[in-house]
């Protein structure tokens, strides 16, 4: 996520919006700006790379100000590229302004404002509001982001200032977080805590709606524009909390921001609630022409790909072939200019997903990635992008980026199925709808981990875990093993439930720790039977399943019930008790999760 950091005080404007934004620095961007009004002029400065980029260009610049906007970008829209960077300025220059978030209308809104002869010098979806503001301001910028606010869909967190009126400053909280640090008179208005609590640990945390003031004090107005006060807390978080937003670890915060990255993952994605992926999509004719679909990755990302070809097989009934690009690299015999490759990748710079990405290339098939990152190798040199919009992910085992790889592998397959006559409109909108039911679900589960930590402790010493289940559900628990093996050192091996017979059954003895996961209806009777196998060899068996499933209930030692969905979207909401088992259990056992051994978070070696 990108970071904001407003300042209006007493102190130099500039050294409050650097220091703020430094410490946001742990969490990776591509570009940092600020705007400051000095002597009643605005002065805007931005580069792309590092902050220490941005201080560089200021160096000649003393800048007293006192009033200013700052921002890190990490892109979501057009390369991280010094125009791209924040703050955007109206077309006169009057007005500049910081965004978080996902303006989902911009696209229409921009080319409205180009017909009425407004120009836009970047590729972001940001200046339009800039530019919006320009159009409504008629001398009181409240007023004009009160009428702008209305126009705009998606979330946004905003900071604005004006020339024409150099002791004002104006927030948004519209989704996307904004908290207001008190100082004395000053107030620093910010994205995220840590850049707020050097200076002052009295916040008010803007509520969703609210629109902020600042100017001889300050004044909130809620989502209906009347005016109301909001609570003073005194927090007592050390910075590094602060970063972790209260959690514990990143792993634990990444894994409860699930459901907002789904809901981000989807803004791009869909248009008044239809799927348009814009310049990622392939005409009916280009799908068409394919005759051969990979999807290729490394560890997590290809066992999201495990998922999406399943979900291109089922609905866009093409044939797919899911491999590891360790593999693919070496082994890739059939591709040739009917072949469509699709890479998956969070952070866009995995040697072998780059190298498998280069060969396709070199082979002419047409490449599509699917990535958390913009502007990252891999995106840069594949010919169409889908991206994750999980925001950044720091824990090195992987958990938002996984279930937003998953969820935009299923928009693809939808739109290919829908552009290929595989299926109707109206079935997909009936997977819609359940589709945009998920983030509630995924937060049902996360409002119920009691009986997940209880597990963790359970299993903390074992010397071996195994997971069961069959199709979706094997999909499902490749991942639930490996996401435990990465952060707690057990040795956990997935297992296809139907194969047990055919050897692994051997490995079951009294008191092995299995996990089964069971949630499609038309195999649940064979997983059943597996169940009991494993069962009658003195396995303990937790099951994750969906919420009619009394009988396997009865056969295990402990159950999880996931809140209801279709079938085919289970490995979404199944995945997450498996995360949340792997953190409890590296917790369990006083490991450092974030950080678990020999492991790095980017590999960018073969
Ligand atoms: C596991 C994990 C890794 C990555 C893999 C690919 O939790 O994070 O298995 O999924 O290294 O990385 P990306 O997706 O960056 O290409």
């Amino acid at each position: 996520m990108c970071g904001i950091v407003c300042y209006s005080g007493k102190n130099a404007a500039k050294d409050v919006i650097l220091e703020g934004l430094e410490r946001l620095e742990y969490r990776g961007y591509d570009s940092a700006g600020l705007s400051v009004i000095e002597k009643g002029k605005l002065f805007t400065a931005k580069r792309s790379g590092k902050l220490s980029n941005l201080k560089l260009a200021l160096l000649d610049h003393p800048l007293e100000a006192n009033i200013g906007i700052g921002h890190i970008r990490w892109a979501t829209h057009g390369a991280p590229t010094d125009l791209n960077a924040h703050p955007h300025l109206s077309n006169d220059k009057n007005i500049a302004l910081v965004h978080n978030g996902i303006i989902e209308n911009f696209h229409e809104l921009k080319e409205k404002l180009i017909k009425e002869g407004y120009h836009f010098t970047s590729s972001t979806d940001t200046e339009v509001i800039a530019v919006l503001l320009e159009k409504y301001y008629e001398g009181d910028l409240l007023e004009a982001v009160k009428k702008v606010r209305k126009i705009l869909k998606g979330s946004y967190a905003l900071g604005i200032i004006a020339q024409s009126e150099p002791d004002r400053l104006v927030c948004v909280r519209c989704e996307s977080p904004l908290v207001m640090g008190l100082a004395g008179g000053d107030v620093l208005v910010a994205s995220d805590i840590p850049s707020i609590l050097k200076y002052t640990n009295k916040l008010i945390y803007l509520e969703n709606g609210d629109l902020l003031d600042v100017k001889d004090g300050y004044q909130i107005y809620d989502i209906d524009d009347n005016k109301v006060d909001r609570e003073i807390k005194e927090v007592s978080w050390s910075l590094e909390a602060a970063s972790k937003e209260g959690f514990d670890h990143f792993m634990e915060k990444e894994i409860f921001e699930q459901p907002r990255a789904i809901e981000d993952c989807l803004r791009n994605k869909l248009v008044d609630g239809k799927i348009d992926l814009g310049d990622a999509s392939f005409t009916k004719e280009e799908l068409r022409n394919f005759n051969k679909v990979y999807i290729v990755a490394c560890g997590t990302a290809s066992y999201a790909g495990n998922i999406g070809k399943y979900a291109i097989e089922k609905f866009a009934q093409i044939p797919v072939v899911n491999e590891l690009a360790s593999e693919f690299r070496y082994n890739n015999h059939f591709i040739d200019e009917k072949t469509l490759l699709i890479l998956v990748s969070q952070s866009g710079e995995t040697a072998d997903t780059l190298a498998a990405l280069r060969e396709g290339k070199r082979k002419k098939a047409t490449t599509l990635v699917v990535t958390n990152v913009l502007a990252s190798s891999i995106d840069r040199e594949a010919d169409k992008s889908v991206y994750c919009l999980a925001g950044p992910e720091i824990a090195v085992a992987s958990t938002k980026a996984y279930t937003t790889q998953v969820m935009s592998l299923y928009i693809l397959a939808l739109d290919f199925a829908l552009k290929l006559k595989k299926i109707t409109e109206k079935e997909v909108e009936e997977i819609l709808k359940e589709v945009s039911k998920l983030p509630g679900k995924i937060q049902e589960i996360l409002d119920n981990t009691d009986p997940i930590k209880e597990f963790a402790n359970e299993i903390k010493d074992a010397s071996s875990v195994f997971y069961i289940g069959r199709g979706l559900d094997y999909y499902s628990v490749i991942e639930g093993a490996l996401k435990l093996k990465e952060v707690s050192y057990i040795h956990s091996e997935a297992l296809a439930a139907g194969e047990l017979k055919h050897g692994t059954l051997a490995l079951i003895e009294e008191g092995s720790p299995v996990i089964a996961v069971a949630t499609q209806e038309n195999i649940m009777d064979k997983t059943f039977s597996n169940i009991e196998e494993v069962r009658a060899r003195g396995a303990k068996v937790f099951t994750i399943c969906g919420e009619n499933a009394e009988k396997l209930e009865n056969v295990s030692y402990k159950s999880y019930k996931l809140p209801q969905t279709i079938d085919s979207l289970y490995p979404i909401l199944a995945v997450i008790p498996e995360q949340l088992l792997a953190y409890y259990t590296s917790g369990a056992k006083g490991l450092d999760v974030d950080k678990p051994r020999n492991l790095a978070k980017s590999v960018t070696v073969e």
